[in-house]
């Protein structure tokens, strides 16, 4: 463990003058799992690969759970494992209740729900409601039953503008560079309507005005619960509906902190018809009892709308990507945790806390950089200046703690308990990310943060896959990182997160409380209090002295020194 259990002797604090700017959770609110829980991300292609051929599998996810279970998580959810091209990392679906023979079968995904229940875990899968895959068998149908059918009907398809119809039909952008329209080639040949994609052309958008498209839904839903699962991560949850008439967006292409215009929605983005379609899931997500959840992926700007999706009778959990995207400052972090838990609270909906997830590079390389970003949300290149990894590790590891200290809700991305960083020296030959491709390599993509796990650091591909192979190239020294060194090492990033995890459990950290050391409030240290805990992390440049306590965790061995908190490190401690 990288506990230091050892008395710091210094000023008393008294806890009782501390004013809880969250209160704990009520006893109905402690009897919702949902609430408190730790999530870990599997992203199944570069989890753990059973079958040897490159590809994580679910075999692989069934074999390995026992190590979450070790780890301490609450709850899986699984990242698209359904039949897809890949085009888009899996999140281009061409059937929505299947396995994709890559990750194995429907009986292979219900051995992973019966193992992880045996093991106390519950699974959540990921469901993309705004858009499928070109392969999906409705989007064939449509493209050749031709213009004006039903078929067409279930997506956006539009004439284009200009005499011959050559020019899209709106200005939207994709996501990931370039035009969010495709024109399409009618069956008798000739050049016809476009249809909408706001992510990459093999991925069109759903009409979400249609009410097949609801039903179709609405059967994916019971096709997963009736399987036994816990609930839904909703891909792009902000984006289905879209504002009637298309109208031109002159706004930031990803339509979130728009300054240009600000107040302004963005006709993609947070459109009132949601509500309905969620307080409908909800409703279906009762008859399987009260414990599935639905947890929406929303980049919407402010925090006080993306609370609106959040409610008793709508969402119950969105991603805090404010969090996320907080730069290494004191400062800036109390008022993101402050802003969180006031706006969920407003709305009786836990609050979720997040570093990493597959669309970022890794904390543990991000707060390496140090400055600006050279490509701000995008993954580093060869090209670029590199992290600092040791200050990326040291800062990376305080920021979990400081995480794991929140009330609320965790999200953790595979990986991450064992400290790794991106490989941020892929070669770009390796690049599958529709970004890099569409942007003409402007942009390089999530790949880097997307790397086969180590697991073993004397098997081939660091035990990845037994034959060697992995489907995106692992790092030079990846198995210095494989769980196997971590696991009985004290020191290790692992041993953190696993006694982190159980002392979050054991003080029921999840459904506490939180307070503001108000001492430390003009310092570049970070100190609240949550129960009788008090997690503080040294943002800035000089030691900071800490209050008389018995040290329970630090980030790392020599984090603690002479009852002074080291930069760059975290502690969590209780007050005497
Ligand atoms: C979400 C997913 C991302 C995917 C996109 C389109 O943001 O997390 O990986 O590319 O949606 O489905």
């Amino acid at each position: 463990m990288s506990a230091l259990p050892s008395d710091i002797q210094s000023d008393p604090v008294a806890p009782a003058e501390l004013t809880a700017i969250h209160p704990a959770d009520t006893a109905e609110g402690v009897a919702q799992w949902w609430r408190s829980s730790v999530i870990y991300q599997v992203y199944p292609r570069s989890f753990r690969d059973f079958d040897g051929d490159g590809n994580g599998d679910l075999a692989g996810v069934a074999a390995e759970l026992d190590q979450l279970a070790e780890l301490g998580v609450d709850a899986v959810w699984l990242s698209p494992f359904y039949p897809s091209p890949q085009r888009d990392g899996g999140y281009d679906v061409s059937d929505y209740c299947d396995v994709d023979p890559i990750f194995g079968t429907l009986n292979t995904f219900d051995h992973v729900v019966e193992r992880a229940r045996e093991l106390g875990i519950r699974v959540i899968v990921d469901l993309v409601p705004n858009h499928c895959s070109e392969e999906h068998s409705l989007f064939r149908a449509a493209l050749a039953a031709g213009p004006g059918s039903p078929e067409r009907a279930l997506f956006v398809f539009r004439d284009g503008k200009g005499a011959d119809g050559a020019e899209p039909p709106n200005n939207w952008q994709s996501h990931f560079g370039g035009p969010a329209w495709t024109r399409v080639v009618e069956p008798d040949g000739t050049p016809g309507q476009w249809y909408l994609h706001l992510f990459d052309s093999s991925q069109p958008d759903f009409n979400w005005d249609n009410p097949a498209v609801h039903e179709e839904f609405e059967r994916i839903l019971r096709f997963w619960l009736d399987r036994g699962v816990a609930g839904f991560r909703v891909d792009v949850a902000h984006s289905l509906v879209k504002k009637d008439g298309l109208p031109d967006w002159h706004g930031r292409p990803d339509g979130v902190g728009t300054e240009d215009y600000p107040g302004h929605l963005a006709p993609m983005f947070g459109q009132p018809a949601l509500h309905d379609i969620y307080r409908r899931w909800r409703e279906v997500l009762a008859e399987y009892g009260e414990d599935r959840v639905l947890c929406a992926e929303a980049s919407i700007d402010p925090l006080d709308r993306l609370v609106n999706w959040v409610r008793p009778d709508q969402m119950h959990q969105t991603f805090n990507f404010a969090f996320l995207s907080c730069p290494w400052d004191a400062a800036k972090y109390r008022t993101v945790i402050e802003e969180s838990l006031r706006a969920f609270d407003s709305v009786g909906a836990p609050t979720t806390w997040v570093l990493s997830n597959h669309d970022v590079p890794r904390h543990a390389t991000r707060l390496g950089v140090e400055g600006v970003p050279a490509r701000p949300g995008d993954g580093l290149g060869p090209e670029d200046q590199q992290p600092n990894l040791q200050l990326g590790q040291v800062r990376a590891r305080a920021a979990s703690l400081m995480m794991l200290g929140l009330p609320g809700v965790v999200y953790l991305y595979q990986g991450e308990e064992l400290g790794l960083p991106d490989h941020t020296m892929m070669p770009h030959s390796f690049r599958q990310d529709p970004t890099y491709r569409r942007t003409a390599g402007a942009r390089l993509g999530r790949d880097g943060s997307r790397v086969p796990l180590p697991w073993n650091s004397a098997a081939a591909a660091a035990g990845f896959s037994r034959s060697g192979t992995t489907w995106l190239p692992q790092p030079a020294g990846w198995d210095e990182f494989a769980r196997d060194r971590q696991r009985h090492d004290a020191s290790s990033t692992l041993s953190l997160y696993t006694a982190a995890l159980e002392l979050r459990r054991k003080k029921d950290l999840g459904h506490g409380s939180l307070s503001w050391l108000s001492d430390y409030d003009d310092t570049a240290c970070l100190a609240f209090v949550n129960r009788d805990v008090l997690v503080m992390v040294n943002m800035g440049d000089t030691d900071v002295r800490l209050p008389r306590s018995e040290v329970l965790l630090t980030s790392a061995a020599g984090a603690v020194a002479d009852g002074c908190l080291r930069p760059g490190h975290g502690v969590w401690v209780r007050l005497m």
